[in-house]
């Protein structure tokens, strides 16, 4: 028996045709409602018997467990950053590091689902547009289930190892001419003429899965809710996916208190930030989106407006940053603590930083700040903004030389 069901966000009506990815009735967003009065009978620790990943949490998912298309996403480490939190002033900062994931973001959680979704449906082929992480995740996930794949990315600007990954698991890799949401927009075209199944984040099972980050968050810190939660922000269904796992914990009891969810973005991509800051509830799109962080490199984010009501409900925060301070917290989490973050991973340290500075997150707050990528799937990134290596002659007397 089903545990959900499809329904326009924006007017409420149930939506049955599952290759849709907009209300047919009023054009809205949809979303998954899930019946969880049987979840109300338990309690956390009744789902610990499962190893920590997206799929122990399956009593708030819309698909089958047993349908699952896994490579094992999720159960990423939550890391105590002491020295990162003195340094920014957060004494109590942690970093969920989401670079840990089977492809090195946190795209697998929504794609192990919305997979696994596509598969019940029996489609052949799946499609995506993307900056790089969700075709390679997608391409990941589809070569897994014996699916096509074809993703759509926008010409350059996509980094190295992302790009590597798309091709290596066997996706028909387009680069379309324009940016992520010219490629989105035709993405969207294939879908409606019904050649690809979109797992764009428009499809409402991928935030499904991603739901997943803020269940384990809670597990990792034994349900002491924290005071916020930091995360960067470009098509914007992360952050709403992670509030509507918070509205769901409450509904089932588990929790009492939301964390604040705090979105940031790059200063040359900020359509949520200024909404943010003009206290709307929509976004205006920004035409030529530019930023190191090319992961975020959006200027029409398709879950805008779920993104804000995020925010807004749990009294978040929203702001930007510039990509110099991306470069530097980039660096600083690497020097301090050892982990190594894609730019736009590294757009959540220096949000943090910059909120402290201006007094928005106060000394005492328990604060985790995602880490949505790897920093490996950057290579050329890390290398031009980090000191050269040195040329050394093979002697001992020239390697002491230099390390004096
Ligand atoms: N961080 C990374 C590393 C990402 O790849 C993305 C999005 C985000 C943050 C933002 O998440 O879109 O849910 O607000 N990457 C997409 C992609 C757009 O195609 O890989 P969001």
């Amino acid at each position: 028996m089903s545990n959900h069901k499809v329904v326009c966000w924006d007017c409420g009506c149930d939506v049955d045709d599952p290759f849709t990815n907009i209300c047919p009735r009023c054009g809205g967003l949809l979303t998954v409602k899930m019946d969880l009065e049987k979840v109300k009978e338990k309690k956390p620790t009744d789902l610990a018997k499962e190893p920590i990943g997206v799929w122990r949490y399956a009593d708030f998912l819309p698909v089958d467990k047993k349908h699952a298309v896994s490579i094992k996403e999720g159960g990423t480490p939550l890391y105590s950053t002491k020295a990162l939190g003195a340094e920014i002033g957060i004494p109590d900062l942690f970093v969920k590091y989401e670079g840990a994931n089977p492809t090195g973001s946190f795209k697998d959680r929504g794609m192990t689902v919305g997979v696994s979704h596509a598969v019940e449906l029996g489609v052949p082929t799946v499609g995506c547009a993307s900056t790089g992480n969700t075709s390679a995740s997608l391409a990941a996930y589809a070569a897994k289930a014996g699916l096509k794949c074809a993703v759509f990315l926008p010409s350059g600007k996509v980094a190295a190892g992302k790009l590597a990954q798309a091709m290596f698991f066997g996706a028909k890799v387009l680069s379309i001419d324009g940016n992520f949401d010219d490629a989105l927009a035709l993405a969207r075209k294939m879908a409606e003429e019904r050649k690809i199944y979109l797992l764009n984040s428009i499809n409402p099972f991928r935030p499904e899965g991603q739901k997943s980050v803020l269940f384990e968050i809670m597990d990792q810190l034994q349900y002491d809710v924290p005071d916020r939660i930091i995360l960067p922000v470009g098509n914007a269904a992360n952050i709403w996916a992670i509030y509507k796992a918070i509205t769901e914990l409450k509904e089932v009891g588990w929790i009492d208190k939301m964390p604040m969810l705090t979105g940031i973005q790059a200063e040359g991509a900020s359509p949520i930030a200024s909404a943010f800051a003009a206290k709307t509830n929509d976004f205006v799109a920004e035409e030529n989106p530019e930023t190191i962080a090319t992961a975020i490199r959006i200027g029409n984010p398709i879950s805008g407006r779920k993104a804000l009501k995020a925010i807004y409900d749990t009294g978040g925060y929203s702001t930007t940053v510039p990509d110099a301070e991306i470069i530097a917290a980039q660096k600083l989490l690497g020097r301090r603590e050892g982990v190594c973050v894609e730019p736009a991973s590294a757009a959540s340290v220096a949000g943090a930083k910059k909120l402290r500075e201006m007094g928005i997150i106060d000394r005492d707050e328990k604060v985790v700040c995602i880490c949505t990528g790897n920093g490996l799937k950057d290579p050329d990134t890390i290398i031009n903004n980090c000191e050269p290596i040195i040329k050394c002659a093979n002697s001992v007397e020239a390697v002491e030389n230099i390390l004096n």
